[in-house]
């Protein structure tokens, strides 16, 4: 028995593609339907998926479609539909376009699928996370979004690299928002708990951290035509399957806060604990004085994204 009924990926793109992959070949659920607008597209990529396989031993059944009837039932929903960015511009820059797209999507999800875990991967992501949770009306727990754990993933893939050390062993904290002032924690952040302090410089260390918070467009500049989808999907694809195994991981994402970190009515990244019912709690954990401010501003350049989608027509 797969752990997980339906799981719908909203959006067929690079993202939505890479993801309906590497779930199918995770075959941790009896179905995975890629869905999009563009007709064809869901229903190609789900077929040369599924034709993967006999070969890969995977039983997940792969679909797709352009109609949003087919997400009824999921049991989890990720949302990738949206414009990725282009050379020059920030995931901001993507507000009002991808909110029309979301609010379609959530409206959907409400109505066909009321009892799913959504995971947001639209851009501008906390803004766009806290937008589907409203629209959707689901509780808070049951949506949220991907963000730390793929910029956790570049710090601690450069960090790995840096330090000729197994990637896997490296564990980071970057909170606050999926934007330029995300907030690398690294009093959380260790080589299998040897302190980074004590293992790289100063200078290199901060070198990573602003690597790290320009982590996403580093791809787009080299990509130009589209951003990063497959460390992305990789980090999507561990939390459907925390979801999936209802392993209690504590990872960061965008979740909703009520009055933790001192902050209300909000998502943004912040350590939590994931279950088969989402987030399960929010972690408080310290932050020094110079993360606690880092991470008001970074909540701050939420805020100011909501205010311009709260006044926006439509
Ligand atoms: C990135 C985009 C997907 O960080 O936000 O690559």
């Amino acid at each position: 028995m797969s752990a997980l009924g339906k799981v719908a990926v909203l959006g067929a793109g690079n993202i939505g593609g890479s993801l309906a992959q590497r779930l199918a070949e995770l075959d941790i659920a009896r179905e995975v339907v890629l869905l999009d607008i563009v007709d064809g597209l869901p229903q190609g990529k789900a077929l040369d998926i599924q034709e993967s396989g006999p070969i890969l031993g995977f039983s997940t059944r792969v679909t797709g479609s352009t109609s949003l009837d087919a997400l009824a039932g999921a049991d989890v929903v990720v949302e990738t539909a949206g414009l990725a960015r282009k050379p020059g511009m920030s995931r901001s820059d993507l507000l009002e376009k991808n909110a029309a797209i979301v609010r379609g999507h959530a409206e959907a999800v409400r109505a066909h699928a009321p009892n799913a875990v959504v995971v947001v991967v639209t851009n501008p992501v906390d803004v766009m996370t806290y937008y589907f949770r409203k629209v959707s009306g689901l509780p808070p727990a049951r949506v949220f979004g991907e963000s730390g754990t793929l910029d956790a993933g570049r710090f601690r893939s450069f960090v790995a690299e840096a330090l000729h050390v197994a990637p896997r062993d490296v564990t980071a904290f970057v909170l606050g928002t999926h934007g330029d002032t995300m907030v690398p924690i690294l009093s959380l952040s260790s080589v299998s708990g040897v302190p980074l302090a004590k293992l790289l410089p100063p200078d290199r260390l901060a070198a990573i951290v602003e690597r790290t918070k320009q982590g996403g467009g580093e791809i787009v500049n080299l990509l130009k035509t589209g951003s990063a989808f497959y460390a992305p999907t990789a980090s999507q694809a561990e939390l459907v399957l925390a979801i999936a195994q209802d392993a209690h991981r504590l990872l960061p994402v965008a979740a909703h806060l009520n009055g933790e970190f001192g902050e209300k009515d909000v998502y943004v990244g912040v350590p939590v604990v994931l279950g088969r019912q989402g987030v399960e709690r929010v972690v408080e954990v310290d932050l020094s004085p110079a993360e606690r401010s880092a991470f008001a501003q970074s909540v701050a350049a939420v805020r100011s994204d909501l205010e311009i989608l709260a006044k926006a027509p439509g």
